[in-house]
């Protein structure tokens, strides 16, 4: 059975190829650059682009398993040539947000065409990626220091390895047709206390200095970050903080349910990935 990954250079698209390849399986991956995508010598890689659905035949000759990395725009298109060419079961990227149709362009697209397939499915819908905080490790290298908004707001960060941990368990696993999988990581934190762990696995104090979200605000769209996303993003932070939600524990236990080990917390995260903050 050929399982393909598409995003396989990504974050989560890597651990869901290890993870296939520590099962044995026997995998193919989906990358728009051959030549830098770094994969082990195992995999088949394709070359292909999800924005041109018609660029993935090959990749998908043969396939019976896929997992797919969200590109809402042309996501039905995708699907259907999936179908076509014999795949029976699609575990898609989504993200726990899903419900929240805000923006037209998310993942609820991917996954209604994830749905009319008429293969199996599985939607896979994490929480908050710890790596968005790399964007924090130029002024954590530089100056020791954090500057953000809403530093109360809380957030229960998940480990991308325990993304591909979910998404290859659905891939193997049975009984998961038709289930949408929300989940998280173990522990609600603060802004501030995410920043905290960094220095604890640097081994250096990190300052978060708290900005003034009017300020923050003009300074993001400056940086190209569309209004309507800012808005967004800090009314979440702003109701965050004032009012922090305890650890979802329904999101908690479904990494240790549908991979019998215990979810990774943020400080074995911030540990892993040190470096990029020393
Ligand atoms: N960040 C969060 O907090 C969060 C939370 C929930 C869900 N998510 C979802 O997770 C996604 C990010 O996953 P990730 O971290 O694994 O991604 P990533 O590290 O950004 O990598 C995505 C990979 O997908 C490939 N890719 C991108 N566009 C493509 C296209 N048009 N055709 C083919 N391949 C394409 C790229 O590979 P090549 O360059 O090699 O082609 C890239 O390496 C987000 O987009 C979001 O949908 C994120």
């Amino acid at each position: 059975m050929t399982i393909l990954v598409t995003g396989a250079t990504g974050v989560v698209g890597r651990g869901v190829v290890g993870e296939l390849l520590r099962a044995g399986r026997r995998v193919r991956a989906l990358t728009r650059r051959p030549a830098a995508a770094r994969l082990p010598g195992e995999v088949e890689v394709y070359e292909g682009d999800l924005e041109h659905p018609e660029s993935l035949r090959a990749a998908l000759a043969g396939v019976e398993r896929l997992y797919l990395f969200p590109v809402a725009r042309t996501a039905a298109e995708v699907v259907a040539l999936a179908a076509e060419s014999g795949v029976r079961r699609i575990v898609d990227l989504s993200g726990a947000g899903a419900d929240d149709e805000t923006f037209e362009d998310g993942y609820r697209v991917v996954e209604r065409a994830v749905e009319a397939s008429g293969l199996d499915w599985t939607h896979v819908r994490p929480g908050e990626f710890a790596a968005n905080w790399l964007d924090w490790a130029p002024s954590i290298r530089a100056e020791r220091t954090v500057r953000r908004p809403h530093g109360g707001a809380v957030t229960q960060p998940t480990h991308e390895a325990d993304v591909a941990a979910v998404a290859a368990a659905a891939l193997l696993g049975d009984g998961h047709e038709g289930r949408t999988y929300t989940f998280a990581g173990p522990e609600a934190l603060t802004v501030v206390e995410q920043v905290e762990a960094i220095g604890r696995a640097i081994g250096e104090r990190v300052r978060f200095e708290e900005q003034d979200p009017v300020a923050a605000r003009e300074q993001w769209i400056r940086d190209g970050y569309p209004a309507e996303v800012v808005d967004w993003l800090f009314g979440m932070w702003a109701a965050s903080a004032r009012d922090p939600a305890p650890v979802d524990e329904e999101w908690a236990c479904v990494v240790p349910r549908l991979t019998g080990r215990p979810a990774r917390t943020f400080s074995e995260w911030a540990a892993e990935n040190a470096a990029a903050f020393s």
